[in-house]
């Protein structure tokens, strides 16, 4: 036979070849394309072409190896594409999917970031900084004197080998930071992580959280701390809300207040969180003493200003019912999961 025309006979047929599965498919491929294909043995063909016809066999022979070659994949990609057609018709739609487990916010972020979002309302720009913190910044700065009792180890935990730096006691280290890269007016909160070495209990733990405010201007006066307090404390805590503030000392502020929510005592949580008095401590304040402002550069024959720092933890454990300070550490999934559906 011509081994033109069965070269060309091979061609057509390669073209023309469909497949319906992947039995089918490897047919082909042990056919054109295996070890004992059908093309191989008319490359021992070529001896028998006349010398001038050489050339035209040879490249009509590689064309019908290619030519094969690329059916091949072409029939192998259709097989996946409608294999993949066929799966997809088979999806049930009415399976339940599987639930991704969402995790829950912890009960300090949740009070947290309600607490912020109040101040945020009145124009209070949030400031974080660090928490290592260098003693100037946390205590110096901030008009504690070098015998002052806060300074103590006793109280304060200093990094090893170091009496620059410590694990800020308060937040009150950020308004130091503050005053001392801003211009007023300022104003602004700082949120985060506090630490003091005392004795875990149910009501007091070694770490904790603050929310810093410092506002500073020309004429800030104790009235308007007071205003400001108030509508916090009405945004947070319900407008019927009652507030007291009584007298109080800071070395950063004069004069200095601890400002107390009225709670009731009618649930055990707040019967303790309140000492059984009914009234809850959940900040101290004061007009920001002019030492602390020209420590900070800040001239306070210009300039005066309120600061306050209201601690987080008690007001979540009012808010959520939680007895003991130690829960909120712990980090156990069945206590945390309780907030699932809290935001
Ligand atoms: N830093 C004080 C504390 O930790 C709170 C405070 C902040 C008081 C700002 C007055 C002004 O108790």
């Amino acid at each position: 036979m011509d081994v033109f025309k069965k070269i060309q006979e091979l061609l057509e047929d390669i073209e023309q070849t469909m497949v319906e599965n992947a039995d089918e498919l490897e047919k082909f491929r042990i056919l054109y394309l295996g070890t004992k294909n059908c093309i191989k043995p008319l490359f021992a063909e070529m001896r028998n072409v006349a010398n001038e016809q050489k050339k035209d066999f040879g490249q009509k022979l590689n064309h019908l190896k290619t030519s094969a070659e690329a059916r091949y994949k072409l029939l192998k990609e259709g097989l996946t594409e409608s294999q993949g057609g066929e799966e997809k018709k088979q999806i049930d739609l009415t399976r339940p999917v599987k639930t991704q487990a969402l995790g829950s916010r912890h009960p300090v972020s949740i009070v947290m970031n309600q607490m912020i979002t109040i101040f945020e309302r009145i124009g209070f720009v949030v400031e974080e900084d660090r928490e290592i913190e260098e003693d100037w910044y946390n205590f110096t700065a901030m008009n504690t004197p070098e015998d002052h009792p806060a300074r103590d180890m006793q109280d304060t935990f200093y990094l090893k080998d170091s009496t620059k730096y410590l694990l800020r006691t308060h937040t009150s280290s950020v308004q130091a930071r503050v005053m001392m890269n801003q211009k007023p007016p300022i104003r602004i909160i700082a949120p985060g992580r506090v630490y003091r070495n005392e004795t875990i209990s149910a009501r007091s733990h070694c770490q904790f959280h603050q929310i810093e405010g410092l506002y500073i201007d020309k004429g800030v006066s104790f009235a308007d701390m007071k205003q400001t307090l108030h509508y916090f404390a009405k945004e947070m805590y319900g407008h019927e809300t009652k507030i007291r503030l009584r007298p109080s000392f800071f070395p950063f502020t004069e004069p200095s207040a601890e400002m107390d929510v009225w709670m009731g005592t009618d649930t055990d949580t707040t019967y303790r969180l309140t000492k059984g008095t009914g009234w809850l401590e959940v900040l101290g304040c004061g007009m920001v003493d002019p030492n602390v402002l020209e420590n900070c550069g800040i001239d306070s024959e210009v300039y005066t200003g309120f600061a306050f720092g209201i601690g987080i933890e008690r007001s979540a454990m009012q808010r959520f019912d939680i007895s003991d300070i130690r829960l909120l550490f712990e980090n156990d999934v069945r206590f945390l999961n309780q907030f699932r559906s809290v935001l």
